[in-house]
Parts: C-alpha cells; structure tokens; sequence
C-alpha cells in the first residue's frame, strides 16, 4: 500500500509537520526503516487514547473478524446508560435499529487460566465493547464490559466516565485483543490451518493432480515456521508463554475454544462479511480490499481447474 493512501485512510489528519518529517532510513544494522513503519509509529504515539481511532482498530488493526452488527443487545450487557453520543441526541434503541451499533464479544477468552510470570498472576479479560457509527462514519466505543457475566465487581465502563477510567477499559480491551488475534485470527486461522491442508495435500493427492500443482507453492515453508512457532513461541519457555498473559496452559484453551467455534462460512470473506451485517462500513479497508484479492484468487481458480 502506497504511502499517500495510508494517509487517506486514516481517521484523523495527520498534521503535515509530521508527514514532512517521515523519510526512509537506516537502523544500526543498516536495514531500511520505511516511511510507513515510521510514521505509524508516531501516529499510534500519537493518537492511542482517541476513541475514533481505539473505534478504527476494530476495523483495520490487527483483528478485524470479530466485530460484528449488533442487532440486539446482549443479555449478558444490561447497559443503562441508554445516550450514545456525547450531547446526547442519539439514544441506544434508535441506532440499534438504524444499524449504527456493533458489538465486540470476546467469550472465548471467558474463564481461561492467566498466565503467571515471574510468580505474578497476570489479568485477562473477556470483555464485551459497544461501538457507535456516528455521524461522520467513525466507530465510537460507547459502553465496555470487562468480563462476560454482570456483577457488582463487574462494572460498564461508559465513554462519560472518568478520562483515566475509560481509558484503562480501553486498554484492557486491547489487550484481549492481543491475546485472541494472536492465537485465533493468527496461530489458529494461518498458521494451524495452512498445515491441515498442506498435510492433507501431501498425503492424499498424487503429484500431477492439477490441485497438487497449484497448492503445493504456497505450502513451501507452513510446516516449518510452525515447527518454530510451536518450539520458540507457543511451548512452555517460549516467547508467547514467557511474556503474555495468555501464555502457557491458557493459550491452549483459547486455542482449542477458538477451534470449536470456527465456522466454514467464516474463512470466506464474502460470507463472512454479510453474516457479521458489514457491507455497508464505511473505512472498511480489510473488507475492500480482501474482497478484491478474493475475487482474483476465485477467478484463477476457476479459470485453473
Ligand atoms: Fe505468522
């Protein structure tokens, strides 16, 4: 991706001070450092405690499968706080039914053992984020619920409540975010897959079958890197399991529950975005653009077999 469309797409302007600021360069290595990964850096630094950009991660950051339209509310999210826009003109009820609201529900991190580092029990949340579109398309995080079940010691965080309260939910969230992306959108969805079906390739089709000619390429190095993955990251003593919170016997659980619930329909992307009632997101770049490279990948499919 070009650098003037990242900065296209981006929910806030970034100020041209910056932009000029931004030029390849090298690291102590002598790599070149892009001007993408830089101004990123700077930008994140910047802007991390806005809503509209904490809202714009759903979309386009590291996890974009697991919003969803919310057409209903939740049992297990008895909001009260029924305004959704800061000078309360919009009220819950009304953009659930315009289809302004969505849901972020990390149920699959619900009661699974945190890790311990270091002799520290660490924090896991499964929570449960309210986003609404507001006026100029930007998702705004309206209500977030740090765990599944409601409880007195299980308070909804409101986009009213204290600046440092709000942004503490925010942070948790994100850090659920960490735990789930990494071992289900990324270990699980990539990863693991990608050997299911290379494993299946080499042991059930012959050489010169047609479907072995156009897969095998792509399977060149899946067996290895997860050989690395399972040993240097995921294992006990590894990076994953040394350093995050869901490291060690929890990454397993996530794993399996993540499995359990996978879907078909959801490793297609069309299907996958009309399910989840995104087709009409505005700055829903995963979904342009993965409809896109869908679309040539089916072409040549079929045009191949
Ligand atoms: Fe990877």
């Amino acid at each position: 991706m070009s650098f003037s469309k990242i900065l296209s797409i981006l929910p806030n302007d970034p100020p041209n001070c910056l932009i000029n600021k931004v030029t390849d360069s090298k690291d102590q290595t002598g790599h070149t450092i892009r001007q993408t990964d830089i101004f990123f850096f700077i930008y994140v630094s910047n802007h991390w405690k806005e809503d509209a950009f904490f809202g714009y991660q759903f979309l386009n950051g590291t996890n974009p499968i697991l919003i969803q339209c919310c057409t209903q509310l939740p049992n297990n999210l008895p909001v009260t706080d029924k305004t959704v826009s800061p000078d309360g003109q919009h009220n819950l009820a009304e953009e659930i039914e315009k289809g302004n609201i969505f849901l972020c529900d990390y149920k699959l991190l619900d009661e699974v053992e945190s890790n311990t580092i270091n002799g520290n029990k660490q924090f896991l949340t499964a929570p449960l984020v309210l986003l609404w579109k507001n006026n100029a398309g930007q998702l705004m995080p309206v209500a977030i619920q740090l765990k599944q079940k409601p409880a007195e010691d299980n308070p909804i965080f409101y986009h009213s409540d204290s600046e440092y309260d709000w942004l503490l939910a925010k942070t948790f969230v994100r850090s659920a975010n960490f735990s789930l992306y990494e071992l289900n959108a990324h270990l699980l969805r990539t990863h693991l897959l990608a050997e299911v079906f290379a494993v299946s390739l080499l042991c059930n089709l012959p050489m010169m079958h047609p479907l072995y000619k156009l897969l095998i390429p792509h399977t060149r190095y899946t067996l290895n890197i997860n050989c690395l993955a399972w040993m240097l990251l995921i294992f006990k003593g590894g990076t994953f399991a040394k350093f995050t919170s869901s490291g060690g016997e929890g990454a397993l659980t996530i794993l399996r529950s993540s499995l359990t619930s996978l879907t078909y329909s959801s490793l297609c992307i069309p299907d996958d975005i009309a399910e989840r009632g995104l087709k009409d997101v505005p700055n829903f770049h995963y979904r342009d653009d993965g409809l896109q490279l869908w679309e040539i990948i089916n072409r040549f499919y079929h045009y191949f077999v």
